[in-house]
């Protein structure tokens, strides 16, 4: 397994932001390294569902916010964040919910906006037993089902990657959102 390079993949995004931008981490887990990482640059909200690691969260990254929180009815303000991350998070929802999520992170970024996220890379939903001495669910579609996802959704995919995990692996996408705001769509269109 190549194991998760987080220091590289946020090289991709850091440059395109500008400092105190931001950024919301959607399954931040305990923060350590992506909330992290991002805390040095920007104004970062790590959400998670488990309370327990939103407590070492709080405590390994004192410079971010944590909320502590369903990715699939949390709310926030249209155009709150300059960028979202999502790493090995939106694959641990049920597949039918995934949709709706990338359309919440859609309305949450402004116009200009980036996402980068693991995403699936072939189809395969199931849980194990026993996954580091817990049970774990993951639900992925493959990667094709996710850019159409993606695109239908108003986001443009700028690269999607495989990250090679054992004998499969997983999508990681970089994608944007139309630099108008979707109020402005058509705005001069037909002239
Ligand atoms: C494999 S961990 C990844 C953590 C971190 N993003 C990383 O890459 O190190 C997946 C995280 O997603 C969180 N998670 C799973 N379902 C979620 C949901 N519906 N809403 C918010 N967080 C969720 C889990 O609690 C867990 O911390």
């Amino acid at each position: 397994m190549g194991r998760p390079d987080y220091e590289s993949w946020l090289g991709e995004l850091v440059p395109r932001l500008k400092a105190g931008d931001t950024v919301l981490d959607l399954g931040c887990g305990c923060g350590v390294p992506a909330t992290a990482l991002l805390a040095k640059h920007f104004a970062v909200t790590g959400v998670d569902l488990s309370p327990v690691q939103i407590a070492r969260a709080q405590r390994l990254v004192s410079t971010a916010q944590f909320l502590c929180a369903d990715m699939s009815t949390l709310e926030f303000a249209a155009g709150s964040f300059a960028a979202v991350v999502s790493f090995y998070a939106i694959i641990h929802v049920p597949l039918e919910e995934q949709p709706a999520i990338f359309k919440s992170i859609h309305r949450w970024l402004r116009p200009g906006g980036y996402l980068l996220a693991t995403v699936g890379s072939t189809a395969w939903t199931g849980t194990e037993d026993d996954w580091l001495g817990a049970p774990m669910y993951w639900s992925h579609a493959d990667r094709a089902t996710y850019i159409v996802w993606l695109e239908e959704t108003g986001f443009e995919v700028l690269w999607a990657r495989l990250i090679p995990e054992g004998t499969g692996g997983h999508t990681l996408v970089l994608a944007r959102t139309s630099a108008r705001h979707p109020s402005q769509a058509g705005e001069g269109d037909e002239r």
